[in-house]
């Protein structure tokens, strides 16, 4: 008797709508060998974050995720459009708030209209509201943090990759940041890709995590983390979390 094919993708994956992809990505540059060999996927509204140490080809790989470098081998799929938050924060000193943050739809001659319309939405969802003619000096480390997210967010909705997005600021800041970005991921429901170097934060934040080796890089392993999915601020010093950043120092 004949068998039955199996179906091509597990059940999840069917239901699930992918939203990047990378298969077996390469990237050297000249004789530096970055990305050996990277696959990873995304998923329609999931958290999902890329930990690893510095210099590991991280940020290589948003690069590549956003069009900006080429790569050498492999494949790689983007559904949706990107907004992408770069490691180094970008705000232009002689220009306030309303001004930086508007700067890419403005070279884009987005329609002045829309993106005034875009402003008044977004600068109380980010907690700016009455600073849009604040200049950059004039904020905080934080402030300046959510200044940038807006930028990123006038751009696209959809896809976030944030590049070590609270790598500058101090730890309480940063754990009032973490916070606040979970609470806009729930408001907007979009997709968030994350690199940071951060144990905790990648296992407070994400609902997958890809631990990535040191150049030339692989990925050395996918964690789901599957508890508190619904309240992750409770895996904050949870016995799971710690457990888990035990596996992941010995991955590392
Ligand atoms: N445009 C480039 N030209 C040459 N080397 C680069 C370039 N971009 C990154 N590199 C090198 O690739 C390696 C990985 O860099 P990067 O992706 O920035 O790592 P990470 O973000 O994990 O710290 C580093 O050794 C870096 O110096
Ligand atoms: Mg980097």
């Amino acid at each position: 008797m004949q068998r039955m094919p199996l179906p091509m993708n597990s059940s999840q994956a069917a239901n699930k709508s992918l939203v990047i992809k990378l298969n077996h990505v390469k990237k050297d540059f000249g004789e530096l060998k970055v990305l050996h060999d990277v696959s990873l996927e995304v998923y329609k509204g999931e958290f999902v974050t890329i930990l690893g140490s510095s210099g590991s080809g991280k940020s290589t790989i948003f690069n590549i995720i956003a069009g900006l470098i080429d790569y050498d081998e492999g494949e790689v799929t983007v559904n949706g459009s990107v907004g992408y938050m770069q490691q180094k924060d970008l705000l232009l000193p002689w220009k306030n708030v309303a001004d930086n943050v508007s700067l890419p739809l403005m070279l884009k001659k987005t329609d002045k209209k829309l993106i005034a319309e875009k402003l008044e939405a977004y600068l109380p969802l980010v907690g700016l509201k009455g600073y849009e003619e604040s200049f950059p000096f004039q904020l905080s480390g934080g402030m300046r943090q959510r200044a940038s997210f807006l930028r990123t967010l006038m751009t696209s909705e959809e896809i976030f990759l944030l590049d070590e997005a609270f790598g500058s600021l101090d730890s309480i800041t940063r754990r009032q940041m973490q916070k606040w970005l979970l609470d806009m991921k729930m408001k907007l429901n979009n997709t968030i890709l994350l690199i940071t170097h951060d144990i905790d934060e990648a296992i407070l934040l994400s609902d997958r995590i890809y631990v990535i080796s040191k150049i030339p890089a692989v990925i050395k392993r996918e964690i789901s983390v599957d508890f508190n999915r619904d309240n992750k601020l409770e895996r904050f010093l949870s016995p799971e979390s710690l457990k888990l950043k035990e596996e992941i120092l010995e991955i590392l």
